[in-house]
């Protein structure tokens, strides 16, 4: 088992479907996964080793006879989190029925633990024929996962069951076997992190404490819920997430253009980021002198969220934050009517707390009056809290 608990290995039989896969590795790496791709000898056929190396970013080998040294079957078998075998042909599904280990793919299921997933796709009459009906019974029987192929038009002219399923449905069977709640599965979500920084002059900003944590744990939990994930980091020192886009900003002005070139493609923005309330009139190019440091003339910054809240499509969701030492619910309420927003969670900030920690403290309160309170938790929590009352706006018909 790998240390990120998301190594799959991606197994292509020798079938026309292969050419599908390539979209699946794109796919499964949206939603975070390490691939992988392990074809069989006769998926060559179809799709070259050049293809499966760029698109994975990873060595791609056939055969056991290809890294002696590095004993590729054992080591793979053993990284390997999850096994999906898509296509699977009928051959291949009879050679792993039989416990074959003719070539690197068979040698990996036989020496694999890890749960595994098949998805067939086949001419009908082979579908349907009473030795692959057997053999994917016993599959069964032994644990792995077998799709059901789609019914439809196949490569010829013929059509019925036997067709490769659409890439969202193995997402989805993927996500159920991996034991992730994807509910989140198709949508889009950008988030907004960190804290910006308005220069002063090439040395000093002005700048505030928020270290971005609430942020990429949402953009965290996102991503683990089946969304494609873009977050906007203002200065925040926090390694990447694998499989979410990350654009790093250090001023209101980058994260406005930032903001402005995703939006339309969100369906929820979660507005994160401690925008700076105001920025100096003018950046010096040059360090000033600490005897004309005695006062810098301001000007504010535009609101980012009353910004987007205002051209924002039905049905797109956005959720603001909003941090106060006191009067919470009251100040939260008016800044979320003032704002036009969907959501807003108001950190208690009273005495400095939650700037930097892994907890949190505050309520949500959404534009239909629900309150929930968080009274101590951890920014994970709340980051699925928040996505829960996001899921439920977008189910919703649009608004
Ligand atoms: O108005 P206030 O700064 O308290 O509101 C906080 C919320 O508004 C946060 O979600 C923050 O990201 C956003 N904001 C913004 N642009 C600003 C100031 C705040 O988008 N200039």
């Amino acid at each position: 088992m790998s240390s990120s608990g998301r190594e799959v290995i991606l197994g292509v039989g020798g079938g026309i479907a292969a050419y599908k896969s390539c979209d699946l590795v794109r796919r499964l790496q949206d939603h975070g996964y390490l691939i992988t791709v392990v074809p069989t000898p006769a998926c060559l056929n179809f799709v070259g080793v050049a293809t499966w190396e760029a698109l994975s970013g990873r060595r791609v080998l056939t055969q056991v006879w290809e890294d002696v040294p590095g004993v590729a079957h054992i080591h793979l078998a053993r990284e390997a989190d999850f096994i999906l075998i898509a296509p699977a042909t009928a051959d291949l599904i009879a050679r792993i029925v039989q416990g074959r280990a003719d070539d690197l793919l068979t040698n990996i299921v036989l020496a694999s633990s890890a749960p595994k997933m098949i998805v067939p796709a086949m001419h009908p009459m082979m579908w349907l024929n009473a030795s692959t009906v057997e053999n994917v019974s016993i599959l069964r029987s032994r644990g792995f996962i077998v799709l059901d192929p789609d019914i439809g038009r196949l490569t010829g002219s013929d059509s019925g069951a036997g067709r490769f399923p659409e890439t969202g449905r193995i997402l989805e069977e993927f996500h159920q076997m991996v034991g992730e709640n994807a509910d989140f599965l198709g949508r889009k979500i950008l988030v907004t992190a960190g804290g910006t920084r308005e220069p002063i002059d090439p040395v000093r900003y002005i700048g505030n404490r928020s270290s971005g944590k609430q942020g990429y744990a949402i953009a965290q939990a996102a991503i683990a819920r089946g969304a494609q994930v873009h977050l906007i980091a203002a200065n925040c020192a926090l390694a990447d997430i694998e499989g979410v886009k990350i654009t790093k900003v250090e001023s209101a002005a980058e994260l406005e253009s930032a903001i402005d070139e995703d939006f339309e493609w969100c369906d929820a923005l979660i507005m994160c980021a401690a925008v700076a309330d105001a920025k100096p009139v003018r950046r010096d190019s040059q360090k000033i002198k600490k005897n004309a440091l005695s006062s810098i003339e301001l000007e504010p910054t535009p609101d980012l969220l009353a910004k987007a809240a205002s051209r924002r499509r039905p049905g797109q969701v956005i959720v603001g934050f909003a941090a106060e030492t006191e009067d919470h619910l009251a100040n939260a309420e008016k800044k979320l009517q003032d704002k036009g927003i969907d959501l807003l969670y108001v950190n208690d900030v009273s005495g400095g707390a939650i700037f930097g920690s892994d907890m949190t403290r505050g309520s949500v309160i959404s534009k239909d009056g629900i309150i929930i309170t968080v009274s101590e938790g951890k920014k994970e929590t709340l980051a699925n809290v928040l996505l829960d009352q996001v899921q439920n706006r977008l189910s919703l018909p649009n608004v």
